[in-house]
């Protein structure tokens, strides 16, 4: 049977790694972009546009859907789903959040939920992978922060699984490579380590060279703070539930999802620190 894959959010940081992971498996792929010229392996279409969407779905057996983080992502996901059923599409994975659930009293957990329900609602055979919060974070936005030496965020002393992102696109090419299996299956990918963020922190300055210092700040001076940096008070709002998740404890279960479907334990902090280590060195 025939199994041509449309990776989308191709050039994100789950989709780099998995676009890599496709390649060497010999898969056959193609990638989504959202603007630019269509090539050989690139086709070209926005989640805003579903008529184009669903001229960039044609042909695709298997999809994998990852929606930017933007104020109309459900509105995104409607659009995609419905391309996808327009299109003929045979099986979709979608890469969601942990704790995705539409009755959610979070924000961002219902977010992820509803739009799982959009994707499970067309009828195809759908699978959701479910991650927690990527490691990769601190090498991306909080990268600068690391590099100064002291981290703030509104998480108290609560523990999270946070998983590699790479671990994420290791998952999503094993499920894609042969999704029926995994037809209405919901996977939580999660790391294999519980941590406080001054433990990950510790690892972190180990690789860097460097004492990394967690200061903890109440939910309302993170808020102020990214109210202060211009972010749109929708984000500050998902950012804000995403604090009181951790905060919580909730955000501190360890899953054996990942060990199941990759046949190895996931990726350590440790080893994640070492792999970073140039993003947060000093600037000599
Ligand atoms: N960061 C975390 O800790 C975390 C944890 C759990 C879940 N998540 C979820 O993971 C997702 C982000 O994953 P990521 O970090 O791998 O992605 P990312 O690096 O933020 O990349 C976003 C991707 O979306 C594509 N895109 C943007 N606008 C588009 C449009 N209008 N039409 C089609 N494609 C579009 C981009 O492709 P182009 O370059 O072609 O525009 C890009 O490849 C979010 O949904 C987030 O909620 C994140």
């Amino acid at each position: 049977m025939s199994n041509r894959i449309l990776v989308t959010g191709a050039s994100g940081t789950i989709g780099s790694t998995l676009v890599k992971l496709l390649s060497e498996a010999g898969a056959n792929f193609e990638v989504l972009r959202s603007q630019g010229s269509a090539s050989p392996g690139t086709r070209v279409a926005s989640y805003e546009d579903v008529a184009a969407l669903t001229e960039a779905f044609r042909g695709i057996d298997t999809l994998f859907l990852l929606f930017p983080l933007v104020e109309n992502k459900l509105q995104l996901a409607k659009n995609a789903a419905a391309a996808a059923k327009a299109a003929g599409v045979k099986h979709i994975l979608r890469s969601s959040g942990a704790g995705a659930d539409p009755a959610s009293t979070f924000a961002l957990p219902r977010l992820q939920g509803e739009i799982d329900a959009v994707i499970a609602a067309t009828g195809i055979p759908s699978t959701f992978i479910r991650p927690a919060g990527f490691l990769q974070n601190f090498a991306s936005f909080m990268a600068g922060q690391v590099q100064s030496g002291t981290v703030y965020a509104a998480q108290g002393d609560a523990a999270q699984s946070l998983i590699d992102a790479r671990d994420i696109a290791a998952v999503a090419a094993k499920i894609l490579l042969n999704p029926a299996p995994h037809a209405g299956k919901a996977y939580t990918l999660t790391g294999g380590e519980s941590l406080t963020t001054q433990q990950v922190l510790d690892l972190i300055g180990a690789a860097a060279g460097h004492a990394v210092k967690y200061q903890a700040v109440r939910f309302e001076d993170a808020v102020a703070a990214m109210n202060g940096m211009g972010m749109p008070a929708w984000m500050v709002n998902l950012f804000d539930s995403l604090n009181r998740i951790v905060a919580a404890g909730y955000a501190a279960g360890i899953s054996p999802d990942v060990q199941a479907l990759l046949g190895r334990k996931p990726t350590s902090v440790a080893q994640f620190a070492r792999d970073y280590a140039a993003a947060w060195k000093k600037a000599a």
